[in-house]
């Protein structure tokens, strides 16, 4: 039994765009699992799949960040536009040294974020590209009145200029994206950002690329360079800072372990090491509040969620892999700790949307899945744009194989209508654990769903058997005398609404 408190005191709102996502020329990802062309047999609106147009649209995804990753700093946006037979092909350095035709480029990309409803969020190249070419693609994209981009984006077939608002000046720069100091990278980063000009009717966003893990010297130094000597106040320069994490554990030779056929000590081993994030957004938070108290610039986690080693027999490079209730878990902390640090994360991004990484919906040929984890967003929605509200839950620990780990990861939301999400994870692959919450001014249970998997600890959904792990209605949760119980079984997700409290007249 897990005892908590449950207060409608406000702890700000929880941007939608925290349950955004990430999708990269990798793979299956944007090819086969998105864009499959207008000539396709697989059915398909103007060559998007129509089936994971649908799966994504249920999901309300707020936003979609776009082309990289490291394709990112080695994409030229020029290669994506115009008669798409007639554009250029590259190689795709990073991700199995396939050939790219550039088929998708960047109406096909605001295209989809039509179809979908998601803000587009562009990242654009600086490890390999010029000045000129991100001032260029900014002015292709988002300028209005008459110019050499504008009009070659009319020639284009697009006439309006598409809604920009965040932009990514460069990836990983300190990897896969140039390989740079972070002295280096502030000082490349100031002068890229001058030339990404406002020409919408809402300034850009700018994100710079950020910190990974433990480095912190890499926030420290963003923050010390770029906010300081700036002579028209910070927000101008850098209104978002990344940072990626991604959920591995390895064999002693390095070699990642793999997302299916494990048993109690990797399924642990995999939550302790997503826990990690709760450290990470403290320490990096930290150093941002030392240069900027007010939080005016957001922490964006544009790239977390689990890498493991690829399914047998599929491209090393594609980054393949599947997804079960251990992932779904992951998705559900991670969730919990961005909404309950919503303060400083105003954006995630999970990699990756479709068939890379921890991908919330797996294509082959015309079939399709959603995947544990997609049903976590699901599951997850009612929190975007809500109200962080106050729950605590009571310090139980889980203590496995010399790893502590909290028994239960929480957070809840108050949407604009008054009614309360709660969502908890029960880490435990073996024990039950109910969560006892003191509740007294919130209403009656409206709906209670659980995701859980009476099945092999890494049971997952196949393209035989799709509906394996799926929600479903929760059985014995009770509200007594101001009481709120939630009996959550071994290894599973749940999302409990409530009515708003009932006022009197
Ligand atoms: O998501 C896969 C890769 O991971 C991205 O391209 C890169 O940014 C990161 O290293």
């Amino acid at each position: 039994m897990v005892d908590g408190i449950l207060t409608p005191v406000s702890g700000g709102t929880i941007s939608r765009h925290i349950y955004g996502h990430f999708s990269e020329h990798l793979g299956r990802c944007i090819y086969e699992g998105i864009w499959v062309g207008e000539d396709a047999s697989i059915p398909h609106v103007e060559g998007y799949r129509t089936d994971v147009l649908d799966a994504l649209r249920n999901l309300k995804i707020p936003v979609l960040r776009w082309p990289g990753g490291c394709f990112a700093d080695e994409y030229h946006w020029m290669d994506g536009i115009g008669p798409r037979e007639s554009r250029p092909t590259m190689i795709n350095t990073h991700w199995g040294g396939v050939t790219e035709n550039n088929h998708f480029g960047t109406h096909e990309f605001f295209r989809l974020c039509e179809l979908i409803d998601a803000e587009p969020y562009i990242c654009g190249n600086l490890g390999s590209g010029t000045v000129r070419e991100m001032s260029e693609w900014i002015e292709y994209m988002t300028f209005p009145g008459k110019s050499p981009m504008a009009d070659l984006r009319r020639k284009n077939g697009r006439e309006e200029p598409f809604r920009l608002k965040y932009f990514g000046v460069g990836n990983e720069s300190w990897g896969c994206g140039g390989s740079m100091t972070v002295e280096h990278y502030a000082d490349e980063y100031k002068r890229y950002q001058v030339y990404c000009r406002n020409f919408g009717p809402e300034p850009l966003f700018k994100i710079a690329c950020g910190s990974h893990d433990t480095n912190w010297h890499w926030t420290e130094v963003m923050m010390r360079e770029v906010m300081k000597i700036n002579p028209y106040g910070d927000l101008r320069r850098m209104q978002g800072l990344s940072f990626h994490y991604y959920t591995v554990i390895r064999h002693p030779d390095l070699r990642m372990k793999a997302a299916t056929g494990f048993g109690p000590e990797e399924y642990y081993a995999i939550l302790a090491e997503t826990l990690k994030m709760e450290e990470y957004l403290r320490i990096h938070g930290a150093i941002m509040d030392k240069y900027d108290p007010d939080r005016r610039v957001a922490l964006v986690v544009d790239e977390w969620g689990t890498w493991y080693a690829v399914e047998p027999g599929t491209n090393p490079g594609f980054l393949y892999q599947q997804n079960t209730m251990r992932d779904a878990l992951v998705a559900a902390i991670n969730l919990n700790l961005f909404n309950r640090n919503c303060h400083r994360v105003r954006m995630a991004n999970i990699a990756q949307l479709v068939n890379v990484l921890q991908a919330v919906v797996l294509t082959e040929g015309d079939r399709i899945l959603m995947t544990p984890t997609y049903h976590v967003f699901e599951m997850y929605k009612g929190h975007q744009d809500a109200e962080l509200v106050d729950l605590k839950l009571a310090d139980r620990r889980l203590e496995v194989d010399g790893k502590v780990l909290p028994a239960v990861s929480g957070s809840a939301s108050r949407a604009a209508d008054g009614s309360i999400l709660v969502t908890l994870a029960n880490l435990s692959h073996d024990t039950g654990e109910t969560v006892h919450l003191y509740a007294p001014e919130c209403g009656d249970v409206l709906e209670a769903r659980e995701l859980y998997s009476a099945g092999a600890m890494d049971a997952c959904n196949t393209f035989d058997n799709p509906g394996e792990i799926a929600p479903t209605p929760m059985a014995g949760v009770l509200r007594e005398d101001g009481w709120l119980s939630i009996p959550l079984r071994p290894m599973s997700v749940a999302a409990v609404r409530l009515a708003p409290f009932p006022t009197r007249a």
